[in-house]
């Protein structure tokens, strides 16, 4: 089993990489440091995670002359926030993460999600009564101001994410630079089986964000199901061996999805990229895919006239 996924473009981007949301600053930079450090070659961040300049300080410690590792053989994604869908904002927008992580170009720039919100500083502007104020800009106009940034060279590629299917074909139909990765969440809880099927029919790259169900997510409560948790998979874990976090991981690999386990404790970080010296036999694969319950941790909480105004990917 290869440790890269060949997009697209022929771009090489490894399977496994490491996940930044969630990882507050004081704790991202040594995580960095220590997925650099043991053999990861791909970083997932955003500019709405509001660490990008703690990653790029410790790409700074291992990138370029005479040190660990070159730039090219480090995999980097960003991703373009709400509130900078207006297609005059979207090159600042990549330029500031592009500065924050001391970086020349990003290997992969990703629409972070469909719905634009207004424009402005703010993370997540909102009316006096809590609610999200959008935009009516349409994914479609951002999607054609980051196809620049590709003609800039500022990135190589470039991608969505919380896309569902009908959203994906839509992008997929219209664009002069294709999207060669749809990133969702995806853990066995939440298999999205539909949408991998057809993005894996269109040559785009599914990869799994909260691959190990994201239970640091800051609204969980006790009484969420624990996909990590739960009894089947250990027993699965047991008789590989293994851990329940690499069985989740290798499950991912196996179909064909990148994932970015997000993580601050070096130990697991080591651990969870040890995930290709075993195989999953036909029957634990869909094991593990019949825990499927349509079951979403990281739900959109923005509602519009008392609904909500994103549908599930599925
Ligand atoms: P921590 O960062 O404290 O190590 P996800 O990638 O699905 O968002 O999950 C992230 C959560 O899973 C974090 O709470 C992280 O904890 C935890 N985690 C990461 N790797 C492992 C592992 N190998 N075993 C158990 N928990 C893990």
């Amino acid at each position: 089993m290869s440790t890269f996924i060949t997009l697209s473009t022929g771009q090489k981007m490894p399977t496994v990489g490491l996940g930044t949301w969630k990882s507050a600053p004081g704790q991202v930079k040594q995580a960095v440091l220590a997925a650099l450090d043991c053999g990861y070659t791909h970083l997932d961040c955003a500019a709405a995670y509001g660490n990008e300049q703690e990653v790029g300080e410790a790409l700074a410690l291992r990138l370029g002359a005479g040190k660990t590792l070159r730039r090219e053989e480090v995999f980097v994604t960003s991703k373009l926030w709400n509130t900078k869908h207006e297609p005059q904002d979207v090159e600042e927008a990549c330029r500031s993460s592009l500065t924050h992580l001391g970086l020349a170009y990003l290997d992969l720039y990703l629409m972070h999600w469909p719905m634009a919100f207004q424009r402005g500083k703010e993370l997540m502007p909102r009316r006096e009564d809590g609610s999200i104020r959008y935009s009516d800009t349409h994914y479609r106009d951002t999607w054609v101001a980051m196809e620049s940034l590709v003609d800039k060279g500022l990135v190589r590629a470039i991608g969505l994410s919380n896309f569902n299917a009908r959203q994906t074909g839509d992008i997929v139909g219209m664009a002069k630079h294709r999207p060669v990765v749809n990133q969702v969440e995806c853990h066995p809880y939440l298999s999205q089986t539909h949408l991998l099927s057809y993005c894996q029919s269109t040559a785009v790259c599914v990869t799994a964000y909260s691959p190990l169900g994201s239970g640091d997510r800051p609204w969980a409560s006790a009484r969420d199901p624990s996909v990590l948790q739960d009894p089947r998979l250990g027993a699965v874990a047991q008789r590989y061996q293994k851990t329940p976090a690499q069985i989740l991981l290798r499950w991912q690999v196996q179909r064909g999805v990148a994932c970015i386990p997000k993580s601050v404790t070096p130990s697991r970080i080591q651990q969870n990229l040890q995930v290709f010296d075993f195989c999953l036999s036909n029957d634990d694969m869909k094991l593990i895919s019949s825990f499927n319950r349509n079951e979403r941790f990281i739900i959109p909480t923005v509602e519009r006239d008392g609904k909500k105004v994103w549908r599930d990917a599925e």
